[in-house]
């Protein structure tokens, strides 16, 4: 059985090295902002490639895998970045309400974050947008120069077409996604015992949970 067996009942021995934050609530929702904002700068970090959920239009979920891009603590929103053209651009506009989810088994802490997401596109998220889009290397901007939509249905797999000069290097169809964090809730495996944490931002409270 693994050592990170979620069954585990709490234990008095101790474990491996315990993090400072285990009892402490606030330091705990410190250190997963710390987490996430690692996340964004370590490509190796667990918390860089976090997973996405929201609903199709037949209200089934679904979901996938994300480069974590920003995080601002501040303002409590984390982004990653998308084609206009994908799947969850259009049901993150019939649904803004979506989840994320992190976990770094090294260090046994699971994020679930409770997110309202929103495509950053427009005038009104111009400078946003050109921070985010003079940030990408000319790698990502690859995927956006893609002239089909993402998703569709082709006969050969080599029948992809990029076109950097239709697409404007990219440009047309990246977007930038901001998640506002709604409430984070963390949960800590430890073999002493698990603490498990809900923090509401819109409501401002924070309490420790039953794991
Ligand atoms: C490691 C990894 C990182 C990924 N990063 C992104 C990303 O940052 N943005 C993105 O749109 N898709 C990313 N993808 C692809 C998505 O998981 C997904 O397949 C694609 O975006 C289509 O999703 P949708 O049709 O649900 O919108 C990544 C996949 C993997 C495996």
């Amino acid at each position: 059985m693994s050592d990170t067996s979620f069954d585990q009942k709490p234990q008095k021995q101790s474990g491996p090295p315990i993090l400072s934050c285990y009892d402490d609530l606030a330091a705990s929702a410190a250190y997963g902002w710390s987490m996430l904002e690692r996340g964004v700068k370590d490509r190796k970090s667990a918390f860089h490639t976090p997973s996405v959920a929201t609903l199709t239009a037949e209200g089934a979920p679904t979901i996938r895998t994300v480069v974590l891009r920003g995080c601002d603590t501040q303002n409590k929103t984390v982004r990653f970045h998308t084609d206009t053209r994908s799947g969850k651009i259009a049901e993150l506009r019939d649904n803004p309400h979506a989840a994320m989810h992190f976990y770094d088994a090294s260090a046994k802490i699971q994020l679930r974050l409770a997110v309202r997401l929103e495509a950053l596109s427009g005038p009104a998220h111009q400078a946003a947008y050109e921070a985010a889009w003079h940030a990408t290397r000319p790698m990502s901007r690859e995927c956006y120069q893609v002239t089909q939509s993402p998703g569709s249905v082709i006969d050969d797999p080599y029948a992809v077409a990029f076109d950097a000069k239709a697409t404007d290097d990219g440009a047309d169809y990246f977007v930038p996604v901001a998640a506002h964090i709604l409430r984070m809730e963390w949960l800590y495996l430890a073999a002493r015992g698990h603490r498990r944490a809900l923090f509401d931002f819109e409501n401002d409270t924070q309490n420790w949970l039953v794991p």
